[in-house]
């Protein structure tokens, strides 16, 4: 990991998506398929009867492409949001959402069964984390904290990059993010800082080997990734697994 990626995930990550809040949906939006991917992501927790009586939470929702990802799967289950970006927060509760969608303010990596208790009312039955394991400091103490929040047999899906075990996926992740994503990001938000460190977190990120033995090694069962279909093909992909 470079010395700034590494200082981006310990202090300024949360400075900087605060910073692009007000301009991330219209980022978002020019990106083929955003939208699309994180359901089929959503589809792979592969939660019964539409949600109804699961409590799902989802980390790093940021302004709520996510969370609306899994209200449109789940339409019956209670959904709650989890950000530490104030501004990012602000923007996902300003969009209308039915009664059983909240928000919360947190770090993941300090989220604790306490808090699952007092704010959800138990241990989730499923954890979403959609271009979130990236952005934490550790990402096995995120994990072990994930497992936590789940009650036995709830399950997790990550929707993440992974460039490492394809030098084809890297070039195109490179190309994409200099021929397109910095100078949008830049144009969009007057800085380039956060799409410059999101090029570099992704080629420094794990590979899918990588990333499957670390949620092995933090408890979780079941483990399995799948790519996106579309541009995406090998760079993004779903990481599930379950809490035995
Ligand atoms: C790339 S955005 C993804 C937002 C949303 N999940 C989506 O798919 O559009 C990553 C989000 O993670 C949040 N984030 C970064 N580090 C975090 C942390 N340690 N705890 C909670 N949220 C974090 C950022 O504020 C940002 O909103």
């Amino acid at each position: 990991m470079t010395t700034t990626t590494e200082r981006m995930k310990t202090a300024t990550v949360t400075d900087e998506f605060d910073l692009a809040a007000p301009a991330y949906d219209r980022l978002v939006a020019s990106s083929p398929g955003y939208h699309r991917d994180l359901r089929t992501s959503a589809r792979r927790l592969f939660l019964p009867n539409r949600g109804a009586d699961q409590v799902l939470v989802d980390l790093g929702c940021g302004t709520g492409a996510s969370t609306a990802a899994l209200a449109r799967e789940y339409p019956m289950a209670r959904i709650v949001g989890v950000d530490s970006s104030e501004g990012m927060l602000r923007q996902a509760e300003a969009k209308g959402w039915p009664s059983s969608v909240g928000f919360h303010l947190a770090r993941a990596q300090d989220l604790t069964p306490e808090w699952a208790e007092e704010v959800v009312g138990g241990p989730a039955d499923a954890v979403f984390a959609s271009y979130l394991v990236r952005n934490v400091p550790d990402p096995d103490a995120f994990l072990a904290r994930v497992r936590a929040l789940l009650r036995p047999g709830g399950r997790l899906a990550l929707h993440e990059y992974s460039v490492a075990d394809s030098a084809s996926a890297r070039a195109v992740w490179s190309a994409v993010c200099w021929g397109v994503v910095i100078p949008a990001g830049r144009a969009l938000t007057g800085r380039d800082d956060l799409f410059r460190y999101l090029w570099r977190s992704v080629l420094d990120f794990d590979g899918r080997a990588a990333l499957l033995q670390r949620m092995r090694a933090a408890g979780l069962g079941a483990v399995a990734s799948a790519p996106m279909p579309g541009w995406r093909y090998g760079i993004t992909h779903t990481f599930v697994g379950a809490r035995p």
